[in-house]
């Protein structure tokens, strides 16, 4: 099969927002208790971080944690995680049936994160809270000091302010499995007072709205049009989650599901658009896609774990080579929304549907995921370029005109790189693709990685590393032409050096 992609300067879509890689850690399962945070494991840093787990996290390269939850928020207490932690409660956890002990709280986990450099995304509970919570959160996390919220932060040990800037206002608020479920006008309403009080105490944080929890609600789109008709005054984003699975095992229609997600994308744009018109604003809102993944390989052991455990293996699902090529067509997919898309969490980051996996006591290891991620988190920085190509289509159960191949450049002035991000979804045919690259002077080939040849169920685990990048020597650099072979079934990773 031929693919020929045209690369031009002139083709861009937008600056990549850096927090398009974010990752998500929810008080859940063993992401936070025996993931990230083990005070008896032989690495653990003297506040009982692993220091294993904080190598890959950095490895992985994450510029912005989503935090507190997930449905966990919707229950949650913020204030249950400040102070000497002997004080601090042991509560039933609702949304997840487990006993959360508060042993990690906000201090020790914004400390974590600015340790493995990234920024923290603090989400307020709008389930059971109240307005006057998140006012209270932003005062002891930013206010600089000379008032009761601030000093306490003080006395817990940080002079200086946390700082945040990116806020969530409550989680998947459209779910009747939500704590503190609301109907949409109700949901706005608060959304929006919130958010008028978190803003007084700090103007220069940036909130995201919840939308809908996936596509496949019933209430998707009316709910996004309502909750911005109520809060877009206050508002700067509006959240996307979806997951997906191949539960029928149908491989050429799983590699399509990044369709899905792109649909996503345009309908959720167009509605903010719709609402901004309604609303003669000049204000453009942005998308948030605060929660996306694969999920669905641990249902049934999650269903069948008992309740009220301290971190229960629940959402473990070990990823195989074709979710790794499917995490390759949603990466790609985000960066060709990358002028809507400015935040996007990939959920979740050690352990809960996750590319970092642990065994307590043992040792941390890297599922197929890690990598796609980690290499577009690496080397798509920059500039977003329209991917102009030609390649035959095929229609699976679900979608029509499936491009074989899924692919995008980056422009990296920085770092004087153009590299160029693919998926060849065809389980038999090979591509001879072609960049033809005008008002870009490539001076030579730094590396075309590869991930292909494995067997498309082929898994990571803790003792044994099968599926990973390779090189490939199967490109030439012709004057403006890259020509390379993109293997059936495998994610590429061509970077140019660029004069
Ligand atoms: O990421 C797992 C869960 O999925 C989150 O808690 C929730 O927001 C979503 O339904």
């Amino acid at each position: 099969m031929e693919a020929k992609m045209r690369i031009s300067r002139d083709y861009r879509i937008s600056e990549i927002d850096k927090r398009i890689y974010g990752s998500f850690v929810e008080h859940m399962g063993r992401c936070v208790y025996e993931g990230i945070y083990e005070p008896q494991h032989e690495t653990a840093d003297p506040q009982g971080f692993r220091d294993d787990v904080k190598e890959l996290v950095a490895e992985l390269n994450v510029p912005l944690l989503r935090y507190p939850g997930g449905n966990f928020l919707s229950g949650y207490n913020w204030e249950d995680g400040i102070g000497p932690r002997e004080n601090r409660p042991r509560r039933l956890d609702l949304a997840w049936k487990t006993i959360e002990t508060n042993e990690v709280g906000l201090h020790e986990f914004i400390e974590w994160a600015e340790e493995v450099n990234s920024e923290v995304n603090m989400a307020v509970n709008l389930g059971t809270g109240t307005i006057d919570d998140a006012r209270r959160i932003v005062e002891y996390c930013n206010f600089p000091g000379g008032t009761e919220l601030s000093e306490l932060r003080k006395q817990h040990g940080r002079e200086k302010p946390f700082g945040i800037k990116t806020w969530s206002l409550g989680n998947e608020m459209d779910g009747p499995w939500q704590i503190g479920q609301k109907t949409a006008e109700d949901y706005g309403k608060l959304a929006a007072q919130a958010g008028k009080l978190m803003k007084l105490v700090d103007d220069s944080i940036e909130l995201v709205l919840c939308g809908s929890s996936s596509t496949e609600m019933p209430t998707f789109a009316s709910w996004e049009a309502e909750v911005l008709d109520q809060a877009y005054e206050y508002v700067d984003y509006i959240s996307l989650h979806r997951y997906y699975g191949n539960q029928e095992n149908d491989l050429s229609n799983y590699l399509a599901k990044s369709l899905d997600m792109d649909f996503f994308i345009k309908s959720v744009t167009a509605i903010a658009d719709y609402i901004k018109a309604k609303k003669k604003s000049d204000k453009t809102i942005h998308l948030s896609f605060d929660e996306w993944n694969v999920w669905y390989h641990s249902h049934e052991e999650t269903h069948n774990t008992e309740p009220w455990q301290v971190a229960p293996p629940i959402l473990q699902d070990i990823y195989n080579f074709e979710d790794a090529l499917l995490v390759g067509c949603l990466l790609i997919t985000l960066l060709k929304n990358s002028d809507r898309v400015k935040i996007a969490c990939l959920a979740q980051l050690v352990n809960v549907i996750a590319p970092i996996m642990t065994e307590k006591d043992g040792r941390a290891w890297k599922q197929t995921i890690f990598y796609p991620f980690q290499q577009v988190s690496d080397f798509g920085r920059g500039i977003a370029l329209t991917p102009n190509v030609h390649v035959a289509s095929y229609d699976s159960k679900d979608f029509k005109e499936v491009p074989y191949l899924e692919s995008i450049a980056v422009l990296n002035e920085e770092q004087q790189e153009l590299v160029i991000f693919a998926v060849n979804r065809s389980e038999s045919e090979a591509i001879n693709f072609e960049a033809l690259i005008s008002e870009i002077d490539v001076t030579s080939v730094i590396e075309f990685s590869q991930m292909s040849g494995f067997g498309i169920k082929d898994i990571n685990d803790k003792d044994c590393e099968r599926v990973y990048p390779t090189q490939s020597q199967a490109i030439t650099l012709d004057d403006d032409k890259v020509s390379a072979t993109l293997e059936p079934l495998s994610w590429n990773v061509i970077r140019l050096s660029i004069a």
